[in-house]
């Protein structure tokens, strides 16, 4: 077996590596931005965990392209789900579950996991420091649990019903849909806050910025994982917000 991620924050990544440190710590998890590795690692295994987070209810746009544009990898592959949200998907796993499917895929279980909210320039659903480490601790005893359960042979089948695809599919997609299919041109630098360090650039997984005679300069392939944004020290960038309210990690709400 094997585990592929996308993490735009870090919630992703923190919650395939716990899981898989439960299932079975021999596997590797690889994020998607290393996709050649991805790709061979894929190709050599039969068994995969797949995990991403949520935008919109939907895929992101780098999981879905990656999916789609290696369409001939998924054939005959046992693959099991994990997405990630602050609050809610509907059908988190089955946004990939269906792709992967058509592909020749079968998908063995689905899972959900509420970990804290990764839009730092808004402040709709900001949790409290407590309310935060509440909402870890509660995520590792799901993912603890679901880990055991898998290992059993009793995998969790969240967001894989057709009554998850409408929850997903009314509850926010079809108002959403063209966010996670299009890339957006709405990321801003503060020119007078930042002060050049260049970690935007190193950090986004598009090589959508550059700092040009010093100069930041934003592109337009952004897939807004807020990678960046949460991590400028600056707090110079934003995308949906005006300004940023708060950067974390996980690791921030982690007992101690
Ligand atoms: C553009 C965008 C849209 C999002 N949409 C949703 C959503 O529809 N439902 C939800 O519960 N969380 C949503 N989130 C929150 C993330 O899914 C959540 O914080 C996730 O754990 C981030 O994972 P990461 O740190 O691995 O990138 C959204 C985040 C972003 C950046």
């Amino acid at each position: 077996m094997i585990g592929i991620y996308f993490s735009g924050t870090g919630n992703t990544k923190y919650c395939i590596e716990k899981f898989i440190s439960i299932y079975d710590k021999k596997i590797s998890a690889i994020p998607l931005e290393e996709a050649e590795l991805a790709i061979n690692e894929i190709s050599s295994h039969d068994s995969l965990i797949i995990a991403y987070p949520i935008y919109y209810s939907n895929l992101p746009k780098t999981v879905r392209d990656f999916i789609i544009d290696n369409s001939h990898i998924w054939n005959g592959k046992k693959i099991f789900i994990i997405a990630t949200m602050s609050l809610f998907s509907g059908d988190g796993a089955g946004v990939s579950a269906r792709i992967l499917k058509k592909y020749g895929a079968t998908i063995t279980g689905g899972l959900h996991i509420k970990m804290p909210d990764c839009i730092c320039d808004v402040k709709a659903l900001k949790r409290s420091l407590m309310q935060n480490t509440k909402l870890v601790e509660r995520a590792n005893n799901k993912l603890d649990i679901a880990a055991q359960k898998l290992r059993n042979g009793k995998p969790t089948q969240e967001g894989l019903s057709f009554f998850s695809h409408l929850a997903g599919l009314f509850g926010q997609r079809l108002w959403f849909f063209n966010k996670t299919r299009s890339y957006s041109d709405k990321l801003k630098i503060d020119k007078e806050l930042c002060v050049r360090c260049g970690n935007c650039v190193m950090v986004c997984p598009m090589n959508n910025l550059s700092m040009p005679y010093e100069e930041p300069t934003v592109s337009n392939r952004c897939t807004m994982c807020y990678r960046c944004i949460n991590q400028c020290p600056q707090k110079a960038i934003t995308l949906l917000g005006k300004k940023v309210i708060t950067q974390y990690t996980v690791e921030d709400f982690l007992k101690k």
